[in-house]
């Protein structure tokens, strides 16, 4: 039997790595992001139907991620394990920062895990499942210019620990990985191989992901840290 798992915002970045590593690893895989087009494209550059769909859900609509979770069953016939990673930042300062921006990251990056996790938690019990969410080390060190984003991070960091203790009894398990800088296409960066090669790279976060599904149900790695070995300036 094929584990299936979710993972939100695959169509780049961090979890467009996760997915191409859990699928060479033999898993079934399931992308989202908010426009269907761009999310079927995306898993079209993986594999066929068979390995990996994408679709279309909005994280910040309840509605949208549980139509999600029963479309993945539809096609898979079960769901193992949901990684919650749809995010976007907006850095500014408080006097900057403007209310819709502020609204896009905590409805994104913290209420859109809360979503992900209400509309699997059933089927993650029943499988005895994985829940991740993709948090930040901006979810535990906070920097100027970051209040939104690390309002968000904080918030997904600690929510994330307090599900991992209201589901562990149940055998399911839930880790929040904090990675320090990974490249991709977030905050409007494009990815360039020679400038961005100190980064965390998508195939890194997708190593991750495959060795922590590998680990006995009886370990836990309930945080997780991940940060660059060496910075740009260490390599000056
Ligand atoms: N890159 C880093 O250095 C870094 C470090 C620490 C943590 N993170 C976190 O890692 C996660 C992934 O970011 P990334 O670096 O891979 O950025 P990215 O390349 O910009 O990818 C972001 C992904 O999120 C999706 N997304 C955005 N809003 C969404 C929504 N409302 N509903 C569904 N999907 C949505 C995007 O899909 P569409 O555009 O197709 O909707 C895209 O697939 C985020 O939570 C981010 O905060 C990143």
């Amino acid at each position: 039997m094929k584990k299936v798992v979710y993972i939100t915002g695959g169509t780049k970045g961090i979890g467009f790595g996760m997915a191409e590593a859990l699928v060479n690893a033999g898993y079934r895989v399931a992308i989202s992001g908010r426009n269907a087009d761009t999310a079927k494209e995306a898993a079209s550059k993986i594999g066929d139907e068979e390995v990996i769909i994408g679709l279309a859900s909005d994280v910040r609509k309840l509605e949208e991620e549980e139509k999600a979770i029963s479309d993945i069953k539809a096609h898979f016939g079960r769901i193992d394990v949901v990684i919650a990673n749809a995010g976007l930042g907006v850095f500014d300062n408080i006097r900057d920062l403007k209310p819709e921006d502020w609204h896009k990251m905590i409805d994104t990056n913290l209420t859109g895990v809360f979503h992900s996790i209400k509309a699997s938690v059933e089927d993650l019990i029943a499988n005895k499942g994985y829940f991740i969410s993709i948090a930040s080390l901006a979810g535990i060190n906070f920097f100027k210019g970051g209040s939104g984003y690390n309002a968000s991070k904080f918030g997904v960091v600690g929510f994330t620990q307090s599900v991992m203790l209201d589901l562990r009894a149940q055998g399911v398990k839930t880790t929040t990985i904090l990675p320090g800088s990974v490249t991709s296409n977030f905050n409007n960066h494009t990815p360039d191989n020679e400038a961005d090669a100190w980064k965390i790279q998508p195939e890194d976060m997708g190593e991750l992901i495959v060795d922590l599904l590998k680990m006995n149900p009886r370990a836990l790695p309930s945080k997780v840290e991940i940060r660059p070995t060496q910075t740009a300036d260490m390599l000056k």
